[in-house]
């Protein structure tokens, strides 16, 4: 179909896995969720740039208790899909997080492999607790045993993209999250 633009995200998803309504219903549960778990605890939620921040910027508002916000950033995959489980930490973080209580958030645990070298990272700093939110899990493709605490959705294995979630650096803006077609991964 030609919608007369030059470029149509929608028509390179083959289905929507996650739409956009319950992305809204579930990331406001997650937070009153976080909410009443941290009550007086003043949390820091810390994520990994770039993905998790779409999901970070709306639960961060659903939290209706005193949080802070910090980022870092890891490189650990080419720039195209997949994973090979080497990571290196490209940005740490601002706050020192020993002796705060510290949830990571975080877009998608896949093999698990980014998030066990993350968390060895974080306890080195001796933070009171220490436990992960994660909108998506993909429990068919885990290598690294993970205490997730909080999960969004649990996902089949298929290529994933939208609501910060990218192929190539694109479709992170999509409001929903979608399955990328066949063909559009092989190009
Ligand atoms: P893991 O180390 O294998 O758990 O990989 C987790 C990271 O890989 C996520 O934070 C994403 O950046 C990326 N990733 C894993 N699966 C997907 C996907 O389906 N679409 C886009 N990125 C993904
Ligand atoms: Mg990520």
């Amino acid at each position: 179909m030609d919608t007369g633009k030059d470029w149509d995200m929608d028509r390179d998803i083959a289905e929507i896995i996650v739409s956009e309504a319950e992305l809204r219903a579930r990331v406001s549960e997650l937070g009153e969720g976080i909410g009443r778990d941290y009550e007086g605890k003043e949390p820091v939620l810390v994520s990994v740039l770039k993905g998790a921040v779409y999901f970070l910027a709306d639960l961060s508002r659903a939290v209706s208790i005193p949080h802070a916000l910090d980022f870092l950033a890891i490189s650990s995959y080419g720039p195209g899909a997949g994973s090979v489980g080497v990571a290196r930490i490209v940005k740490d973080l601002d706050l020192d997080i020993g002796g705060r209580h510290v949830l990571v958030v975080e877009d998608i645990i896949d093999t698990g492999l980014t998030l066990r070298y993350l968390l060895r990272h974080l306890e080195a700093r001796q933070p009171a607790s220490l436990e992960v939110c994660t909108l998506l899990d993909r429990p068919s493709r885990r290598i690294a045993a993970l205490p997730l605490r909080y999960v969004g959705f649990e996902v089949p294995d298929a290529f994933l993209v939208g609501y910060g979630l990218d192929f190539r650096e694109r479709y992170r803006n999509l409001p929903y999250i979608g399955m990328l077609k066949d063909r559009v991964l092989r190009r």
